[in-house]
């Protein structure tokens, strides 16, 4: 990309369209995955399907290239079509898939993940996120023989935690009794709901906003004092930050830890960690089995892909790159006297925001990704860093930046960032992580 001069042309995206038709009335909501559906993107302007990859480039159905900075929502740790993970993949479908007793490769991969994640003691694999969060709160209730949880962040589609958004049709209400929601680096929205029916505090370690005044060590010490067990949810942490994940970046234990995403560059595999005298719950009385859980190409893509990642520093490659990103974003803004946007976060994963008070911040995101689509750069409002983004990517983002934000700026002035839209605005992504159902309902149970 970084040879070719920054183009800035709407791509052509007649398949991407007949293909959205096809799938009308019949896939419904389009996606399987809402932040790859078509409400995160600009109708009439993006493209909608993705067709192959190669690194950190894709190209969609209709052949037009981008540099994702989405990179599958998370699983693209290293890139796309990854020499030495596809290797491993092809070797071991050579050998099959799926097989009728375990697979060695069910204790390589344990070992190796004990060996690199904190308080990894025991290890168990399953296909989602939502797998792994949801074994963890059964665990956690088994083991503390209480009911109820308090999240904090996105854990996934199962009742537990859907029960408590808007989005919570066909779950129980009696579902909803059992979780509420506490505020990142706010400990006191912690004290005020932990109580002695709290089974476990599950949250992500970290987002974009980095904790402070020892949030996570404090947070540590409410659960331990309670007997609650602490989950992390490391779906976009683990494999990222550090190969150890936020327990070794931050140097706090969690009882329990779930990992997917990143661990396996693509292929999908969900991990459960946690110390052994709760994880042994799993040999009887907690029930946690699924067909595919030892399916061996995601395994073998998972030595492939930790392996990789430990031999070449890859966390640290990760957050350099995403760290230029910000840093050069927030010195276009600041050099040119933009005052509504800005990018916050770690290096492996940032994000851009928009000031509300400017204008409707769906409508700006919408317009810089327009004008990023028409310049080559595939972009929903984060930059999810892998392995293959290398300097020439990162160059031209940076470059792209440069052009674009003078331009959204003057719309902003002009007051006519909706008329420079060429389609629909996105629509806000499914993540309610914050002030909603936070106050624990006076039920029989809890008193
Ligand atoms: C933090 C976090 N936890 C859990 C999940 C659920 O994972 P999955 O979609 O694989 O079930 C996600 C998915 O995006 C996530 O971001």
């Amino acid at each position: 990309m970084s040879e070719k001069k920054i183009e800035s042309k709407f791509p052509a995206i007649y398949n991407s369209e007949m293909l959205y038709q096809r799938a009308s009335g019949l896939i419904p909501s389009h996606t399987q995955t809402l932040a790859k559906g078509p409400g995160q993107y600009v109708r009439g302007v993006a493209p909608m399907y993705i067709e192959r990859g190669k690194g950190s480039h894709v190209w969609d159905a209709d052949g037009n290239e981008f540099i994702d900075f989405n990179m599958g929502i998370g699983p693209v740790s290293l890139g796309y079509c990854y020499e030495r993970v596809d290797e491993a993949i092809k070797e071991q479908l050579s050998k099959g898939i799926t097989f009728s007793m375990m697979h060695p490769l069910e204790v390589e991969v344990a070992e190796l993940i004990n060996s690199i994640i904190p308080n990894a003691e025991s290890v168990r694999y399953s296909k989602t996120g939502a797998d792994v969060t949801s074994a963890a709160i059964r665990l956690a209730r088994a083991y503390t023989g209480r009911e109820k949880v308090l999240c904090c962040g996105y854990h996934g589609w199962h009742d537990w935690y859907i029960s408590v958004t808007d989005r919570n049709r066909g779950i129980p209400n009696v579902i909803q009794d059992m979780t509420f929601t506490f505020n990142y680096n706010d400990l006191d929205s912690l004290i005020e709901s932990i109580d002695p029916d709290t089974a476990c505090v599950i949250m992500e370690p970290v987002v974009f906003e980095e904790p402070v005044e020892n949030f996570l060590h404090n947070l540590r010490d409410i659960c331990t004092k309670n007997g609650t067990l602490l989950i992390f949810d490391e779906m976009w942490t683990g494999f990222r930050i550090l190969p150890g994940g936020a327990q070794e970046y931050f140097g706090v234990d969690a009882d329990l830890a779930c990992f997917s995403k990143a661990i396996a560059n693509g292929m999908p595999v969900s991990v459960l960690t946690g110390k052994s005298n709760i994880m042994s719950l799993l040999e009887r009385e907690v029930f946690f089995y699924t067909t595919f859980g030892g399916e061996a190409l995601s395994l073998a893509a998972a030595k492939a892909t930790i392996n990789e990642m430990i031999e070449n520093n890859v966390c640290e490659h990760l957050n350099e790159q995403g760290k230029k990103i910000k840093n050069a974003y927030n010195e276009i803004v600041r050099s040119n006297d933009i005052e509504f946007t800005k990018c916050t976060g770690y290096g492996f994963r940032t994000m851009v925001t928009f000031d509300a008070n400017v204008g409707n911040p769906l409508e700006l995101k919408s317009l810089m990704q327009q004008e990023l689509i028409k310049r080559g750069v595939l972009w929903s409002g984060f930059h999810n860093m892998c392995y293959s983004h290398s300097d020439s990517d990162v160059e031209h983002i940076i470059s792209v930046y440069e052009d674009v934000l003078p331009k959204i700026k003057l719309a902003v002035e002009n007051n006519n960032v909706r008329e420079m839209l060429k389609g629909d605005v996105v629509e806000p992504v499914f993540r309610k992580t914050s002030n909603f159902n936070t106050k624990p309902k006076i039920s029989s149970k809890v008193g």
